[in-house]
């Protein structure tokens, strides 16, 4: 067994996915709240008027008030060492969200009760379901009118594809919500409503109760008898294994705002997810349990600091104990180096530190030698951590720079910023690069670019919108590369290559992504570029 085995056990690392509005950022600052990382409600950074007073890393953040990245928060509660990565939604999404999910090893999915699946945790559901990590399920704002119950779950699993296993069961909603049965301990949480933004009191009542008519009314009573009993009879088994290989998601019903039902969720999340994953190296898997340091790179932040150029890599430590006086080895530049200034984030404060374990996530400052997806560890080894997928992005544009005279700034500043993976690069067969298709996942991509030339490269970009909306990688059985004429093509489909030089097509639609599939069945579709082919 591991050295380690006390910290690294104890570790938890997930990242909550949720569509904007859902309530995320209010679950996260409940959180925190009960690990005591923050005094009050309000200090994480999501919040709207705090949001460019904690971040002043890009001056494209103050600007907008938003901030462009996602970030990791660490806290403890009840023995457990637990690291947050957040997910930003609205217009700064990005590639880093999804590549934040390559580094979790579980997640919390948190739906709005009055509008169930949206769009956007759907693509993030996608990309864990990709790795099968746990996905846990809050449906929250119960405190306000909300779909029926049984009408969520199908809906989860039938937009989703996974099962579902609600741990507990709300009685009424809106301002009729009582707290919910917990089908565990077959007890009552009551809840009361204290108004407004003021955590609820929770007490619990056993569901024999002779008084449960009067604490929650008849009608509730038998609505609940009846629901219970259709549960019991209807509802999948619980199975651990299932759960921890991401088959059955538990659902919890609750509302953030209230502050009823996190505690209790937090709680049975904890026991039910799982210590720090193993990760993939080729033939190997490096468990968390291994005594050597090992770790990828999964996000890189440019620019935090203009006057200094300053680049931060995120690094999830997959095994062993990361120790700031140790040199490790870093595998794709082929050295042996000493990770300056590691840093790790405790809700909205950054701190230096000397030590960290398999799970932790830390930031380090990086002189322009790493890349998405490196891999990081003890002088001696030498294997490589399995690369992190290239997500499709959806939203195109055609990029050039507006003065000829540049091309030569411009294509550096291009080939820079999409090798940190803010952007995607393509060009079409046969033309030069003179002028470049970008693909990004959020527009707020095309702004960062923008800005990014003009300031760092002097270049001032021309940019026109393309009409297509989805991506596919595409493969043939012989590996041979396809040439247009040979493909049947309707007229908003686009053949492109990206910088590797992989194939892809462009879609204007979901609808002309089917067609073209039925009529060229040589091709392979792929979602997700980079590690299948
Ligand atoms: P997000 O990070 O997923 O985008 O959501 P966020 O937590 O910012 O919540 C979105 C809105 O929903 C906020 O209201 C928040 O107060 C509210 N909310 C979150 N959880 C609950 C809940 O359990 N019940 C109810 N009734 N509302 C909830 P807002 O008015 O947009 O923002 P604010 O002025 O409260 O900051």
């Amino acid at each position: 067994m591991s050295l380690y085995e006390k910290e690294i056990n104890r570790r938890r690392t997930f990242a909550i996915i949720s569509h904007p509005d859902a309530g995320k950022t209010t679950l996260t600052e409940k959180f925190l709240l009960y690990g005591g990382a923050i005094a009050q409600a309000g200090q994480v950074k999501g919040k709207k008027n705090t949001r460019a007073a904690t971040s002043d890393w890009m001056e494209i953040e103050k600007q907008r008030g938003i901030s462009v990245t996602s970030s990791v928060m660490q806290f403890q509660y009840e023995g457990f060492c637990i690291n947050i990565l957040d997910t930003p939604g609205h217009q700064d999404f990005s590639e880093d969200t999804y590549r934040t999910l390559m580094a979790a090893d579980s997640a919390v999915m948190v739906i709005d009760a009055a509008k169930g699946v949206e769009a956007q945790t759907r693509k993030l559901f996608k990309v864990c379901a990709m790795r099968d990590i746990p996905i846990f399920t809050f449906i929250n704002k119960m405190d306000r009118e909300a779909r029926d119950s049984f009408e969520l779950l199908e809906e989860l699993e039938k937009e989703l594809g996974i099962e579902t296993y609600p741990v507990n069961w709300p009685i009424g909603c809106g301002k009729e919500f009582q707290g919910v049965y917990d089908r565990g301990s077959k007890k009552i949480i009551h809840f009361t409503s204290n108004g407004g933004a003021k955590a609820a009191t929770a007490t619990e009542v056993e569901l024999g109760d002779p008084n449960l008519d009067g604490l929650i009314g008849e009608r509730l009573h038998r609505q609940l008898t009846d629901e219970i009993e259709l549960l019991d009879g209807a509802a999948a088994e619980f199975d651990l294994d299932r759960v921890r290989h991401g088959k059955l998601s538990p659902v919890f019903f609750g509302s953030a705002l209230t502050n009823f039902g996190v505690e209790p969720f937090l709680e049975h999340f904890l026991r039910m997810t799982t210590p720090p994953l193993p990760r993939k190296a080729g033939d190997l898997v490096i468990d968390s349990m291994d005594d050597d340091f090992s770790g990828f790179v999964f996000k890189i932040q440019a620019n935090m600091n203009k006057a200094h150029r300053d680049r931060i890599a995120f690094l999830r430590i997959v095994s062993g104990r990361f120790d700031a006086d140790k040199e490790v080895y870093h595998v794709q530049g082929g050295k042996k180096i000493r990770l300056s200034r590691p840093q790790q984030l405790m809700a909205a404060e950054r701190e230096i530190i000397e030590e960290a374990y398999a799970g932790d996530i830390i930031g380090v400052f990086d002189p322009g030698i790493f890349s998405i997806g490196d891999t990081l560890c003890a002088p001696g080894k030498k294997f490589r951590f399995d690369p992190i997928p290239t997500f499709a992005p959806e939203h195109f544009k055609r990029v050039r720079s507006l003065d000829t005279m540049k091309r030569k700034q411009f294509l550096k500043g291009m080939e820079q910023i999409a090798q940190e993976g803010a952007i995607q690069i393509f060009k079409t067969p046969y033309t030069g690069m003179e002028e470049v298709i970008v693909g990004v996942v959020g527009t707020l991509q095309f702004d960062v670019l923008e800005y990014r030339l003009k300031n760092e490269y002097n270049v001032e970009l021309y940019m026109e919108g393309l009409p297509y909306e989805y991506l596919r990688w595409i493969t043939t059985d012989d590996g041979e590369p396809v040439k247009e004429e040979d493909l049947i093509l309707g007229t908003d489909v686009k053949l492109v290559e990206d910088y590797k030089g992989n194939q892809l097509l462009l879609f204007g639609s979901q609808w002309a992504v089917g067609w073209t599939q039925e009529r060229n069945l040589n091709l392979t579709f792929h979602e997700f570029g980079g590690t299948q082919f």
